[in-house]
């Protein structure tokens, strides 16, 4: 990967399905990996390891990852959520190694997301890391939910962030995420924080999770970008959203950050078609619920071809 790519991460099948009450079929959830990895993406979370009672959606957590992985993909990164020791434990059981344990920066949002103080889920991580010495192949990440405000208790201070990024770095974790779980930033406080994040931990690799709760997905997307962060989440479809978080909405959408960063010849290694094919299949699965992703909604431009003064024919139609 040359240093001006990016790397799509696809966030549909967790963070995509974590807002949808009904269950999805596995077989189906299985179908969408295909193609999702079919349209060149190869950073993928298939799904979260989290109790039954409050997210039905992943009671099938274990045969997802079983599935996945019988399927050996070389070069596809696939990667589940972890919410506590639980979690962890079920998702190495199931052949998973790579987990994305995630910590609020708010203490609100952390207690109504996973029933625990910041302290109670820092402990959690110590004990999820204890687990290398029986899984010493397990890649952990961390996550931070509500980096750009929270639902709960507004705007968080970028100190309060780098400070539980900092006890992270602690304890040896190298793979970091930053979120804006309800669209609370701008382009201007994304590209701030991406280049503290960048500058105070030079060997971390940084991630950014972002919802277009209020349009600003894009713009935030190419602004951490603009500071150097490379990997950045999208669900196709737009789809996605926190269900202990009041007014999530979806994750900026797949298609259209591969349009974006494509256009301004910023590779992605997505191959738009086979994108939309994918996204198109799910639309067949669920019909019922809202898809936010521009690309889907018109497609790409396709130029009908130059007008002249006397060429009848052409139309000014889209
Ligand atoms: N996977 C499966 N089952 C789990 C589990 C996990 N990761 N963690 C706990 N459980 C089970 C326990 O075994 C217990 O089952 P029982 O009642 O049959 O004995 C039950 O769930 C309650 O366990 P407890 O440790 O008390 O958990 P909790 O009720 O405090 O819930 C979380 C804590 C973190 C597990 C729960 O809040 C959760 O899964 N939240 C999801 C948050 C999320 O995914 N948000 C979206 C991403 S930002
Ligand atoms: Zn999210």
């Amino acid at each position: 990967m040359d240093k001006s790519s990016v790397v799509i991460r696809e966030m549909m099948l967790r963070d995509g399905l974590q807002n949808i009450p009904e269950f999805i079929p596995t077989e189906a959830k299985i179908k969408l990996f295909q193609l999702i990895v079919a349209s060149g993406l190869r950073n993928i979370e298939i799904t979260s390891f989290v109790s039954p009672k409050a997210i039905l959606q992943f009671k099938d957590a274990t045969q997802m990852a079983q599935a996945v992985l019988k399927m050996n993909l070389k070069g596809v990164e696939v990667s589940a959520l972890v919410p506590n020791l639980r979690g962890a434990q079920l998702a190495l059981e199931s052949g998973m190694r790579k987990l994305g344990f995630f910590m609020s920066v708010s203490e609100s949002h952390n207690i109504s997301n996973v029933r625990r103080t910041r302290a109670e889920s820092m402990d959690e991580l110590k004990k999820i890391l204890e687990l290398k010495a029986k899984y010493p192949d397990m890649e952990p990440k961390a996550g931070m939910p509500c980096v750009f405000g929270c639902p709960f208790e507004g705007k968080i201070k970028p100190e309060v962030t780098l400070g539980f990024l900092r006890q992270f770095y602690e304890l040896g974790i190298r793979d970091m995420s930053i979120a804006d779980t309800v669209g609370f930033g701008n382009p201007r406080e994304v590209k701030e924080m991406s280049r503290l994040c960048v500058t105070e931990f030079p060997d971390v690799t940084f991630s950014i999770h972002l919802h277009n709760t209020r349009g600003l997905g894009l713009a935030n997307s190419l602004a951490a970008y603009e500071s150097g962060i490379r990997i950045h989440d999208g669900a196709i479809g737009g789809l996605g959203g926190c269900p202990f978080a009041p007014g999530a909405k979806g994750n900026t959408s797949t298609e259209d950050l591969v349009f974006m960063f494509e256009e301004m010849g910023i590779s992605t290694g997505v191959k738009m078609e086979r994108l939309i094919e994918a996204s198109r299949y799910f639309q067949s699965v669920k019909k019922d619920v809202h898809y936010e992703s521009s690309i889907l909604e018109v497609g790409v431009p396709v130029p009908k071809g130059a007008i002249t003064k006397d060429g009848s024919e052409q139309k000014w139609n889209m």
